[in-house]
């Protein structure tokens, strides 16, 4: 029986500096992927036009996303890397896409009301489409796991319905195409053509909080560079800002309980097991007694050595725009290869000549 092929898709946005934040809750998780499933890892600067317009340089941030990925170990001969706009199908399935989805679907995106603030009125419609154009990055290949952060929950169940809807709409269509796999939804049985894609949320990646204020994310965009650990600090830079780091004056607790209602020892001491792989209650049995003056240098020399490597070699890259270029380039042939399978399928399924 037909079945959908695994394959795991990610993107992230060229808009600012990557951070920590980042680099623990996607990158980290998209390098551990790599090793047994087929990947696809996209820098998606269509959707950076929905954030901001004009930018001063998004040709250099798109390269940066893709130093970060490639320095933090994906390798790209093996996987593909690449950026959005190389491959015209996204837009065209989003267009699909866009007829698919409903009104009533966009209007429940929690993310965009949030950007778009107070008045929804002057949000661009790019902006109220992104969840499509998003859908429609996945399903361009069919892919059936998506590592994301808990904020694109939403995105993916709004994913999950545009397919869902395609599906069942366009189901005699997609019979006649001889292209569609019978899968089950729920209970109920479906020929489908796009899978149900799964979220990969779980795992050891931390909710990492700004060191200026334990309760808010760690963010590019904070007013203060304190806030967050970029991947292009340096190893001084690093060091500076885990020292001003915002704490209480007690000590580590001896136990994970203990960090209750401490969200700033809460935030350090996560960022300490998760940039060494080991737990919250590990790192207290080490420093539980320990003031933060003993315990911040400590953080500082893991935070160094973990990152030091990365951002030497993004450096490296980001010195050699040709290098990075090069692999954009033969990633993006790669996917648009990929995406035409697709695309002329869609095209037939949906009636273009
Ligand atoms: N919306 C995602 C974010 O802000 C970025 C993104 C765009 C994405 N297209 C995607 C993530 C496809 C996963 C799959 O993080």
């Amino acid at each position: 029986m037909k079945q959908f092929q695994p394959l795991v898709f990610s993107g992230v946005q060229p808009t600012g500096n990557l951070h920590l934040g980042n680099y623990l809750g996607a990158i980290r998780k998209f390098v551990a992927l790599q090793d047994k499933n087929d990947c696809i890892y996209c820098v998606v600067d269509m959707h950076a036009l929905t954030a901001q317009l004009v930018h001063e340089d998004l040709k250099e941030q798109t390269r940066s996303i893709a130093a970060a990925f490639i320095a933090s170990g994906i390798d790209p001969k093996k996987h593909i890397v690449f950026n959005q706009s190389a491959v015209p199908g996204h837009a065209e399935l989003a267009w699909i896409f866009n007829c698919v989805a409903r009104i009533g679907w966009m209007n429940r995106m929690t993310q965009f009301k949030d950007k778009a603030g107070k008045d929804a009125e002057k949000a661009s419609l790019g902006l109220y489409a992104y969840p499509s154009l998003m859908a429609a990055d996945i399903l361009l290949y069919r892919a059936t796991h998506v590592p994301v952060g808990d904020d694109q929950k939403q995105h993916l169940e709004l994913t999950r319905d545009i397919a869902q809807k395609f599906n069942l709409d366009f189901a005699d269509h997609i019979r006649k195409s001889g292209e569609g796999v019978d899968i089950k939804v729920g209970d109920e049985p479906v020929h489908a053509y796009f899978p149900m894609v799964e979220a990969l949320i779980d795992g050891p990646a931390p909710r990492v909080m700004s060191l200026r204020d334990g309760t808010k994310k760690m963010s590019k965009s904070d007013p203060s560079d304190l806030s967050r650990i970029n991947l292009m600090d340096d190893a001084d830079a690093i060091s500076k800002k885990i020292k001003k780091a915002k704490t209480d004056p007690e000590g580590l607790p001896g136990e994970t309980d203990g960090l209750a209602g401490r969200p700033e020892a809460d935030n350090l001491v996560g960022i300490y097991a998760a940039l060494a792989d080991t737990s919250k209650a590990d790192v207290l049995k080490e420093f539980g007694g320990q003031q933060f003056s003993a315990f911040k240098p400590a953080l500082a020399d893991l935070a160094v050595t973990v990152l030091a490597p990365i951002h030497a070699e993004m450096r490296r890259l980001m010195d050699a725009t040709d290098h990075i270029d090069a692999i954009l380039k033969d990633g993006g042939e790669r996917a648009r290869a990929r995406a035409d399978v697709t695309l002329k399928q869609v095209r037939d399924i949906v009636g273009f000549l």
